[in-house]
């Protein structure tokens, strides 16, 4: 997805908005463009390519003074990456300058209509359209113009606007896409997303449906689309600035691997005693009586977020007894299962921002379901929305793959699962104090996890890093973990990775296993060691190159695979926490060593706001 920044102050408005726009970048790397104003007008410069490039070009073309400005970078949904596509973006004649988040649903028609009346239109963008019609309703005021045109979008956008003729101003506007106020001693920021202007500014307004920002060099404005005045309750972020440093590492990546421990321990802390979990962010909404009339759970999410929600619904199954269902959030809108107000929908996204996953959160509310974000961002649209929130504090996440958000998820969700086992009673609280114990001590374990694969997995990503396929293969958790480790080694190495249930190997996929080929085998799950370790069998009798991760303190997988690795071994629920740890180490030393860009792998993007 792409990302806007904004500012406004005293200082020179470049190097702030090229420096935001370089922690932005995990929403978007394929071009990027900034707009300043001297107040005399406002001169853009934009380029293909990622920020870098933007800075040479404005070393070849500087933009002279000018202390406000707006940015962005961009994650092409219509029109090829390339400078012209590239926003902020024009009308004909350049009067309205537009940075754009989103996409304009029913721009096709507004070009037809725009062109009817003699516009010419230059990029492949759905955007263009808004400068256009800036353009063709333009009464003189430049608010006025834009309360006049904002009707006629259709769709997700959040818009960052200038004007030639009130080179003073900088108006910002939000329909179910992010766009934040930042409010610092007499400057003001605008951003998608609060870790890229966290070094600035520490108080924080996310605009709403229905809202306009007016930035003036004196003040501030919010008002409704029709033109009443709005008093911001800002927002105060407590978030460390080294947070989004590199500090001593190479990648983010890296950097968020290892800051697994405190990000666990930090999620889980204040929420476990000895024997129960605590959450008195659901308190207020969740009786005992609400939890008993529970029908069913139904978990929807995307990427990595849906992977720890397909661990989350075998969790909450076995501790509820009740029926759960995890369904992707882009699939949710066609295929869902049947809701009512007996319906739990629990929605899983670390940026809380992904467009599908808010779509089917709109949704379950239609049907009066009750509905729990989990989230590891403050403020976000999901955490609004949502009836209830429990917050993952993973701290921000800016490599685009997810790691630390992904574990920091699971363990949430078993703190959510505990919690509601408690309330309804029944068989599956046999569990809890074992599991409450296993929980307590997870930081610890993910710490020697790391400590034990680091080097193994490093030299073992030295042997493999050229290899075109690769299989995980597991059975249970292990399963559900194997397709998280396939997805992280295509995202940052670029390699195929399937990921197969141990057992059904031999229904198909075993014809694609030749001499020499890599299959990890994940075998974590004690209950299921003899059968995975029969399956592991199947795949060395066709001369695979099998690596194993089982257990310390197991025998048994060693002496059936070529590598075996070990981790610290607790409850089986949270085995996926650790054994994804070697996993996500394997997807960044494959993908360093093949020289990629690992923390922003090519035509992705960290947040997701388009459908
Ligand atoms: C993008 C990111 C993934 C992420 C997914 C869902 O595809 O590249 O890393 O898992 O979106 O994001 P969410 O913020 O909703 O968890």
């Amino acid at each position: 997805m792409s990302g806007i920044v904004g500012f406004m102050g005293k200082r020179k408005a470049q190097p702030i908005l090229l420096d935001c726009l370089d922690r932005l970048d995990y929403r978007g790397y394929d071009s990027a463009g900034i707009a300043i104003s001297n107040l005399e007008g406002v001169e853009i410069r934009k380029t293909k390519g990622r920020i870098k490039d933007l800075r040479d070009v404005l070393l070849r073309e500087p933009v002279p003074g000018g202390q406000l400005g707006i940015g962005h970078t961009r994650w092409a949904t219509h029109g090829q990456p390339c400078a012209i596509n590239a926003h902020p973006l024009t009308g004909c004649d350049a009067r309205f300058i537009v940075a754009h988040n989103g996409i304009i649903e029913n721009y096709p028609q507004l070009k037809k209509e725009l062109e009817q009346e003699g516009h010419i239109f230059k990029t492949e963008t759905d955007t263009e359209v808004i400068p256009h019609l800036l353009e063709q309703h333009d009464t003189g005021d430049f608010e006025e113009t834009v309360r006049l045109v904002l009707p006629m979008l259709k769709g997700t956008f959040a818009l960052a606007i200038m004007s030639q003729a009130s080179p003073d101003t900088i108006i910002a506007v939000s329909q179910d896409n992010p766009l934040i106020l930042g409010f610092g001693k007499g400057e003001t920021f605008l951003t998608s997303d609060i870790p890229a202007i966290l070094t600035y500014v520490r108080e924080f307004y996310p605009i709403k449906n229905g809202e306009m920002a007016i930035l003036t060099p004196e003040k501030v404005s919010i008002k409704t689309v029709t033109g009443d005045v709005l008093i911001p309750k800002r927002i105060v972020v407590d978030l460390n600035p080294q947070d989004v440093m590199l500090n001593d590492y190479e990648h983010y990546m890296l950097k968020e691997i290892f800051e697994q421990p405190k990000a666990i321990e930090e999620t889980l802390a204040g929420r476990l005693s000895e024997d129960m979990v605590y959450l008195p962010e659901l308190e207020e909404v969740w009786s005992e009586e609400k939890v008993q009339n529970l029908r069913k759970i139904d978990i929807v999410a995307s990427g990595t977020s849906f992977h720890s929600g397909i661990i989350g619904k075998r969790v909450m199954e076995q501790l509820l007894g009740i029926p759960v269902a995890v369904s992707l959030s882009s699939e949710f809108l066609s295929e869902h299962p049947k809701l009512d107000e007996h319906t739990l929908v629990v929605f899983l996204s670390q940026s809380g921002e992904t467009g599908d996953t808010l779509s089917a959160l709109r949704e379950a509310k239609k049907y009066g379901c009750s509905t729990i974000a989990i989230t590891n961002t403050a403020g976000s649209t999901i955490s609004r929305k949502a009836e209830c929130t429990v917050f993952t504090k993973a701290g921000p996440e800016l490599a685009v793959a997810s790691t630390k958000a992904y574990t920091s998820q699971m363990a949430v969700f078993t703190a959510l699962a505990i919690w509601l086992a408690q309330k309804l009673g029944g068989t599956g609280c046999a569990q809890i104090p074992d599991l409450i114990k296993s929980l307590a001590r997870l930081k610890q374990d993910v710490e020697s996890t790391l400590i034990m694969t680091q080097d193994a997995i490093d030299q073992f990503a030295q042997v493999i890093y050229d290899q075109d396929h690769i299989f995980l293969i597991g059975r249970g958790l292990d399963y559900v973990l194997a397709l998280e480790g396939a997805l992280k080694l295509q995202e940052v190495a670029y390699i195929h990775a399937d990921a197969y249930a141990a057992g059904e190997m031999k229904h198909g996929t075993m014809a694609l296993i030749t001499p020499g080929v890599p299959v990890i085998a994940l075998a974590t799950q004690h209950q299921l060691l003899d059968k995975t370790i029969s399956n592991i069998k199947e795949v060395k009798a066709r001369d695979a190159f099998v690596i194993g991760i089982t257990t310390v303190g197991d025998s048994l997988v060693g002496e059936v695979v070529d590598e075996v690795m070990y981790i610290p071994s607790t409850h089986p629920f949270l085995m996926p926490v650790l054994a994804a740890i070697p996993l996500q180490l394997l997807a960044y030393y494959s993908g360093t060593v093949r020289g990629h860009d690992v923390d922003r792998p090519r035509n992705l993007a960290k947040s997701l706001t388009v459908h």
